[in-house]
């Protein structure tokens, strides 16, 4: 199973300011096919909440910060992302909670396929038991 990671982009700077590109299968470890943004965040709210069954997903901080928790039902792990140029890699078959936004974050994800809900699980003990760990 493959573990959640960070990625350091690119970061291209000269005196007007910076520049990260990211490519499919080079700087990400799969193809796009999917990008959505999550900005204007209500003060104290928690996103996500689900784990998607064979979705992957790169989560970057483009503005602000803000804390993704993950837990693969044994072991759980906070990443706090606050640089526009670092990624976290999600892998598929893992329960993501994001948090603790800052003023004018935007979350920004790279996903692996299009939007599909038969592709959550949006229950934690229906995907603990998905694990085979109830
Ligand atoms: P939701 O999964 O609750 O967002 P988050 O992971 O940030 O908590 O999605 C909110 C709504 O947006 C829900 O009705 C599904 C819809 N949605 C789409 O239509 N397309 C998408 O790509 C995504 C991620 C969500």
């Amino acid at each position: 199973m493959t573990q959640p990671y960070l990625i350091e982009f690119r970061h291209i700077l000269d005196h007007r300011g910076a520049l990260t590109p990211i490519e499919a299968e080079a700087d990400v470890p799969f193809s796009i096919r999917r990008v959505y943004f999550i900005y204007d965040v209500s003060h104290g709210a928690v996103r996500a909440g689900h784990s998607h069954k064979k979705l992957q997903q790169v989560l970057i901080a483009v503005s602000g910060s803000f804390k993704v928790h993950l837990d693969d039902g044994e072991n759980r792990q906070t990443f706090l992302l606050s640089r526009p140029n670092v990624g976290l890699y999600v892998p598929q078959m893992t329960w993501r909670d994001i948090d603790d936004f800052s003023g004018g974050a935007v979350c920004l994800s790279l996903a692996s396929d299009h939007y599909e809900e038969s592709d959550y699980y949006r229950d934690y003990e229906a995907f603990l038991n998905a694990k085979g760990i109830r």
